[in-house]
């Protein structure tokens, strides 16, 4: 009976992924999925495949095999592939990843990104194509990493009406920040650390001068307030001109400097926001998150004070992410 059984059994469904760049973060994706397979398949009762990658570079050592048949430089062999379901997009940069994604949904795809800069950029045209196309729009990597915030904010917690959010969104900068405030580094030899991990942008200006971290306040506000704010006009500083002295000076005063992304909904329904390096109070638990970590405390009118945290940069934490927004779509959307 068992074997009659196993014989007439329909054979198991693939998700068929295409997966844009392969980078630190696609090869993290790509190594997530590697090492959880049996686990990630068993959740979505199917077998998960990454397809087709469009990546110029085939020979980097990745530390990982990956079939060279896969790779493409033709994104149509990923739009116009009818056995594609999802597209993961890890180009990173706001072109041409913003037309590729509209690309994809406009072919009928679902669409996984952590690409926070082309989020914050194209929110509204993105939100809208996705819907237009009846397709699923994830981005749970873009703020935070590894951290499941986006989903608990739109989901668990969607019954707040929410008062503040105050965040450390910027794994660079804060690995930075630590090295600097706890081994005495210098802030090139802590950059150039925190690049050689994986951590940093590809030009890591958009880290030190806080632009990565209105990127993602930008992404955090339009769930939070529905109200969406261009990063460009989120007033901020990044932390370029902290010095061992601004450090120490904080020290004296038993603070720790960190950058901070900070937004508030006012009693006149208005809301501020800033991005800027802060003294945090010893006291005050972001004063305590270091390294690549990242923490965003919310306050909501019911739950009242939460706080999360967790790897905010890295290969395989975005991976995590990553391949937690496939599982959603799988699992949720496909059905
Ligand atoms: N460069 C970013 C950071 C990567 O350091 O946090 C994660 O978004």
């Amino acid at each position: 009976l068992a074997s009659l059984s196993e014989a007439t059994a329909p054979p198991m469904k693939t998700i068929k992924i295409g997966l844009l760049g392969m980078g630190n973060i696609g090869t993290g994706t790509y190594k997530t999925l590697e090492m959880n397979r049996p686990e990630i398949e068993s959740t979505v009762d199917a077998k998960v495949e990454i397809v087709k990658i469009l990546e110029r570079d085939t020979e980097r050592d990745r530390g990982i095999a990956v079939p060279k048949e896969k790779f493409t430089s033709d994104p149509d062999e990923i739009f116009k592939d009818p056995e594609i379901d999802i597209v993961i997009e890890l180009l990173g940069g706001i072109e041409p990843a913003t037309t590729f994604m509209l690309t994809a949904m406009e072919n009928g795809k679902h669409v996984v990104t952590a690409n926070k800069a082309a989020i914050a950029a194209n929110y509204h045209k993105l939100m809208d194509t996705a819907k237009a196309n009846n397709v699923a729009f994830r981005f749970e990597a873009s703020v935070g990493g590894g951290i499941p915030i986006l989903g608990t904010l739109t989901g668990p917690l969607r019954a707040n009406k929410f008062e503040e959010v105050l965040g450390i969104l910027n794994g660079t900068t804060n690995y930075i920040l630590t090295m600097m405030t706890q081994e005495g580094l210098d802030y090139d030899t802590a950059l150039r650390d925190a690049q050689a991990q994986g951590f940093a942008e590809a030009d890591p200006t958009a880290d030190v001068e806080g632009i990565d971290a209105a990127n993602k306040l930008t992404i955090l506000m339009a769930l939070m307030f529905d109200k969406y704010v261009a990063p460009q006009d989120i007033p901020t500083t990044g932390i370029t001109q902290i010095t061992k002295e601004k450090i120490e000076e904080a020290r004296a005063n038993n603070c720790t400097i960190k950058l901070i992304a900070h937004a508030k909904k006012l009693e006149n329904g208005e809301v501020e926001y800033e991005v800027k390096p802060m003294n945090m109070d010893n006291s005050h638990p972001l004063a305590s998150i270091n390294k690549e970590f990242n923490a965003v405390f919310v306050k909501g009118n019911a739950v009242d004070d939460v706080m999360f945290y967790g790897k905010g940069a890295g290969p395989l934490p975005t991976g995590s992410a990553v391949l937690g927004d496939i599982i959603d779509i799988a699992k949720n959307v496909m059905k």
